[in-house]
């Protein structure tokens, strides 16, 4: 990642994770902006998807990373989101990968599926990743393409 600060989010199927993760990145030097959730207590889990992505698409942060139960409604509702490519992973091959070939800029993961080591592992294969630009960049374009056009309602 280019600059050492990037924006978290959860839901409550999460939120003892995203703690964690949070810990674990601040341990590492890099600033973590956390827009929720606070607690345990059930919320839905899209409105912390779009406070991430708002932050992304903002520039606030290049990266984002969200967590709900399994990582997946996070990243359906993530890439609602204009310019957000959202992956979810459960293997840190796959959340590099994303970075170095998709340009990826939000990780999604589950609580539910992944433990606390292994959660740790995926965010620092993703963070530490760069995108390799050249072909891929014109996939990418691709991708952007399509949203142009299927998303403009
Ligand atoms: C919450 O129970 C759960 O549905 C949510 O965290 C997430 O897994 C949705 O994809």
């Amino acid at each position: 990642m280019k600059n050492k600060v990037i924006t978290v989010g959860c839901d409550h199927a999460a939120y003892e994770l995203k703690q964690k993760v949070i810990a674990h990145l601040r341990e590492r030097g890099i600033e973590v902006i956390d827009v929720g959730t606070d607690s345990t207590a059930s919320c839905d889990y899209p409105n912390f998807a779009h406070a991430v992505c708002k932050n992304v698409q903002d520039g606030v942060t290049e990266l984002g990373i969200l967590i709900c139960g399994t990582g997946i409604g996070m990243s359906m509702a993530a890439n609602k989101h204009r310019g957000i490519r959202a992956a979810a992973c459960s293997d840190t091959f796959s959340a590099r990968l994303t970075r170095m070939h998709n340009d990826a800029n939000v990780l999604c993961f589950g609580e539910r599926v992944v433990g606390m080591g292994l959660a740790c592992d995926l965010v620092d294969s993703f963070i530490d990743a760069e995108f390799e630009g050249g072909k891929h960049q014109r996939r990418v374009d691709m991708i952007t393409e399509i949203e142009k056009n299927e998303m403009n309602g």
